[in-house]
This record gives structure tokens, sequence and C-alpha cells, in this order.
């Protein structure tokens, strides 16, 4: 088995402050929709069995995948959302299931997943080389990809850094951007949240045999003054253009990569239910399942299911 080293990395636990994630989207319908149809058209013609949307909370991007996938997975470390959303979820997208887990520590046997997606979670990603070998190990050859993350270097970045004639600012180093009160969850001094230069995280896919297909640019108007002299259906108008014309450049503060994999292994088996995938997050060996419980003898580990979540978290 690969990938059994033993390693804890900070995870930025949304179930230790009460915030319901979906409440950060009321005010937001242009960036919104500016990220909903943006995946509408990465994900059109897109298909196939296991897919996997990691920290996907309350289901806000599933039917962007949803009918494009015959097994769609929101994985998520906040098991209070994934539990309080349960029913709205499985209502709306009944072949949808639901795990907590960490993103470092997946419980999925290699190879399994078609498809996978994340946005805006890399923030939280403090070492995102872990979690892309982590994510390789569970994609099948050929996967597609889509990665979404806060560009460090996008246009007001860049104006603000040679303002201030601060060129270290150019590096391809992420940039940690200081606690700010209720960024997405982060609301406590000790919140990871980073920005990323696009060189460096199409390196660290790279390294994984990720290849970027496409480069994206998202939210170009996310502006509090183009907010105010625009109303949201001009501000989505303005952004398809500025979309089709400058996707290519850093002047975006969220990039989209649309990535494949390519690997040796095949994949050689087909997998009908979510018990069939599963293993043990810790040292990835198989689990004696039963009905809301699942146990790993080499690790003496119980992970429950509760509510219809299975909890898969370790650190
Ligand atoms: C800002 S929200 C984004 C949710 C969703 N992708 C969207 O765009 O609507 C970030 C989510 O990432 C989850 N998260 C953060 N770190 C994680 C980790 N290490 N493993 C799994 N989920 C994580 C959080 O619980 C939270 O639900
Ligand atoms: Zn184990």
């Amino acid at each position: 088995m690969s990938n059994t080293k033993q390693f804890t990395y900070n995870v930025s636990d949304y179930d230790q402050f009460s915030y319901d994630y979906s409440q950060y989207w009321k005010k937001r319908r242009y960036e919104d929709l500016a990220e909903k149809t943006l995946l509408d058209n990465i994900f059109d013609g897109k298909r196939g069995d296991w897919f996997l949307d990691v920290g996907g909370s309350y289901g806000r991007l599933t039917n962007s995948y949803y009918s494009k996938y015959q097994h769609p997975i929101i994985l998520d470390y906040s098991a209070k959302t994934l539990r309080n959303n349960w029913e709205i979820i499985k209502n709306k997208y009944p072949n949808t299931e639901l795990i907590a887990a960490n993103a470092y520590k997946m419980p999925f046997k290699e190879n399994v997943f078609d498809g996978a997606l994340m946005v805006r979670v890399l923030h939280h990603i403090e070492h995102p080389e872990s979690y892309y070998k982590e994510l390789r190990r569970i994609l099948t050859n050929d996967a597609e990809y889509v990665q979404e993350f806060a560009n460090k270097v996008h246009i007001k970045a860049t104006v603000r850094a040679l303002l201030k004639g601060n060129f270290k600012f150019f590096s391809q180093e992420p940039y940690a951007q200081p606690a700010l009160t209720m960024a997405e969850g982060s609301d406590n001094v000790e919140g990871i949240f980073y920005n990323f230069h696009p060189k460096h995280v199409k390196k660290l896919l790279m390294e994984q045999g990720f290849t970027v297909k496409k480069k994206r640019g998202c939210s170009f108007l996310r502006s509090p003054l183009l907010k105010k002299l625009f109303n949201d259906d001009t501000l989505l108008f303005l952004e398809k253009i500025a979309r089709s014309i400058f996707s290519w450049t850093n002047i975006p503060p969220s990039v989209v990569f649309d990535t494949i994999l390519k690997k040796e292994d095949k994949q050689e088996e087909k997998y009908a239910k979510i018990e069939d995938i599963l293993c043990c997050p810790q040292c990835k060996g198989n689990l004696e399942i039963e009905q809301d419980s699942a146990s790993c003898k080499k690790c003496n580990i119980t992970f429950e299911k509760k509510d219809n979540v299975w909890d898969f978290r370790v650190q």
C-alpha cells in the first residue's frame, strides 16, 4: 500500500465555530453565479463513474457535475455541515453520498475516481504537495481534476506590491493572508488562509502527473466599487467578456485549472456502491464494514456513520 506514512497537518475545522457557510453566499450573487457558470462550462462534456467534490460543504456546486457522473461524493471535514444539509442535498441530488473526512487522508481505495473538483478550499491547505499525492492515489488514469484557487498575484495585489516596491511579493511562495474575521470560516487567529501563485500550483500538480489543459479566470470584477456601479447581471455579462479575453493572464482573483491525470496504474475494478470504495484513511488497509460502523483492525480505530454521514476524519 502506498502513502501509509503517518503525518499530521493542521486543518481548518469549520466545526469549531458555529458558522453556516451557506449564509456567506447570500450577499455574493455575482461571485456565486460567476463560479457556477464557469463550472457548467468546464463540466460540459465530462463524463464518468465516481466523482469527488473535495471540501464540497453544503453542495453549492453539485449542480455542475451531478448529471455528468454516476456516483458523486461530497467530502468535507465539517461533519456538522454535511449532517445539517444531508436532507436538502439528497432531495435535490439523490445519488450523492456525503462523507466527513480530511482531504490529506481520504478513506478511499486507489484508482477509484474519474473526476474531482476543489473550489475555495486550497487556501485552507497548508501542504498542497501532500494533498496532491493523496489525490493522485485515489484518481484513475485519465481522471479529470478541476482546481480553483485564490490567486496571489491578481491585479490589485500586484499594483499594491509595485506601489510599495515589494518585489519579494512576486516569488512563487504562497502568501499567508492575515487572519480575517469570518473569511470563509477562518474566524480565529489560527485560521489557515493561503493565496497561491498560479505557477506554483501548476508545478505541484505537474509533479504528481497532472497536466493543466486549460487555465481560466473567475470573478474578474470582484471589487466593491464595480459592485456599486453595476448590477449583478451587468457584472456577469462583463465577466463573460473578461473571461474570454483575459483567462490566460494573472489578472483575476480566482484561477481555475482544468487538468487531466496520467498515471501508470490502470483501473481494473468497477465499483457499484460506496462500501466497495472505502478503506482506512490512516493505513489505507481494508475495513470491516457493518451497517453504521467500519473498523480497521490494524489501526484499532472504528469509524461511525451517524445521521447518514460516515465520519472518517483523522488528522
Ligand atoms: C470556503 S468553503 C468552500 C466550500 C465549497 N467548495 C464551495 O465552494 O462552496 C471551504 C470548505 O473546505 C472544508 N475543508 C477545509 N479544510 C479541509 C480538509 N483538510 N479536508 C476536507 N475539507 C476541508 C471546510 O470544512 C469547508 O467546508
Ligand atoms: Zn488502518
